[in-house]
């Protein structure tokens, strides 16, 4: 048995942040933003919006496009570092409690911006395991909920999204995500923090407000690491797969910081036309931006059955990890 990457969705809130706007809270310009990132606006979930609702948006229209009933679905899996509950219960169980979905396996995990990558190799393996047929996956964040809008080098980055998408079984082969793979690297966790909120808590009484869960970055260091990183995993999981990179008809990288797509493509060797970016438009949305770039190509009609995908992240923990799947649509 193998697992075919079905179908995808998306949901982007209404709000949009300029840079302009954020050059009223800060001391930064649109300039800056742009020239070190890319980004010139992201989007911002109402108040009560919360991240369970940018999933279920994201999710059904995954599962409409899929043809299959909400009935066929027997797991669902989030990725999320700003779940609508602290602990429990998981934003998985309430947005299938939300989508009305059969009560099947629900849970979440925290890989930061690869989470949509754990998610794909998560429900690979659920499926060739023969453990499970249509699984849904879903990458949604409300990082607005814990970006500080005081801290210039974090509040330009981050914006709020979901995305999503069925995989399904399959006895074609030709459908079959080909390979996932992922990695984490505790040595450099705190490059990349939430430091308050849990029970390595560093609420100090002085330095932050009681209940702030805000993320905390070296931005600079963290951008090393990733072009490295990144570089490398991509190189080695198209030589495992005997892949050129020439071949690979989407390059579909976490929208984190333009300059680092840019570094990374180049030492690929991509094309322009190989490289999909929402990073000006979306900022960094973590585990929604993957399946969010996806669903844009999908929308603009680029993205074809049979053609690949090369995806590949690097989040906070540190973790990364890259993947090849084709297009797989059942209709
Ligand atoms: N506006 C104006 N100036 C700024 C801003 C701003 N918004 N932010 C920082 N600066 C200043 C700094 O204070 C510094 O000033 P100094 O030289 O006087 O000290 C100067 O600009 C340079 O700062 P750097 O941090 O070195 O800037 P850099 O070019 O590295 O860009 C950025 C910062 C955009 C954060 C970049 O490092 C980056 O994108 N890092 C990687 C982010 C990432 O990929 N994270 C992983 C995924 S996120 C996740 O998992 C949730």
């Amino acid at each position: 048995m193998y697992a075919a990457f079905r179908s995808i969705g998306a949901y982007a809130p209404e709000k949009i942040l300029t840079n302009d706007d954020l050059a009223k809270m800060v001391d930064t310009t649109d300039e800056w933003i742009t020239k070190r990132t890319g980004i010139k606006e992201r989007r911002i979930a109402a108040d009560d919006e919360l991240t369970s609702d940018l999933g279920v948006k994201a999710a059904a229209q995954a599962i409409e496009r899929s043809g299959l009933s909400k009935d066929d679905i027997d797991m669902i899996v989030v990725a999320t570092i700003s779940p609508d509950y602290f602990c429990m219960p998981s934003t998985a169980t309430v947005i299938a409690q939300k989508l009305g979905l059969p009560k099947a396996t629900a849970f979440d995990i925290s890989a930061a911006c690869t989470g949509f990558i754990y998610i794909l190799s998560i429900a690979k393996a659920f499926i060739e395991s023969g453990m499970k047929k249509n699984v849904l996956i879903i990458g949604a964040e409300k990082l607005s909920a814990i970006t500080d809008y005081n801290d210039r080098g974090t509040c330009i980055l981050f914006g709020d999204g979901a995305g999503a998408a069925v995989i399904s079984a399959t006895d074609n082969k030709d459908e079959a995500i080909l390979d996932v793979h992922t990695g984490a690297d505790g040595d450099f966790g705190h490059l990349l923090m939430t430091p308050n909120g849990g029970t390595g808590s560093e609420y100090d009484g002085v330095s932050h407000e009681a209940g702030t869960c805000f993320m905390e970055m070296k931005g600079n260091e963290t951008f090393k690491v990733a072009v490295r990183t990144l570089t490398k995993d991509v190189v080695e999981i198209l030589k495992e797969n005997n892949i050129d990179s020439d071949t690979i008809e989407h390059f579909i990288p976490h929208q984190a910081n333009y300059r680092i797509i840019k570094a990374v493509g180049d030492a690929l060797k991509m094309r322009e036309e190989q490289v999909v970016l929402t990073v000006h438009k979306y900022g960094n949305t973590s585990g929604a931006s993957i399946p969010m770039a996806i669903n844009d190509i999908y929308e603009s009609g680029k993205l074809q059955k049979g053609e690949m995908m090369l995806l590949d992240a690097f989040g906070g923990g540190l973790t990364w990890g890259s993947a090849l799947a084709p297009f797989s649509p059942l209709k």
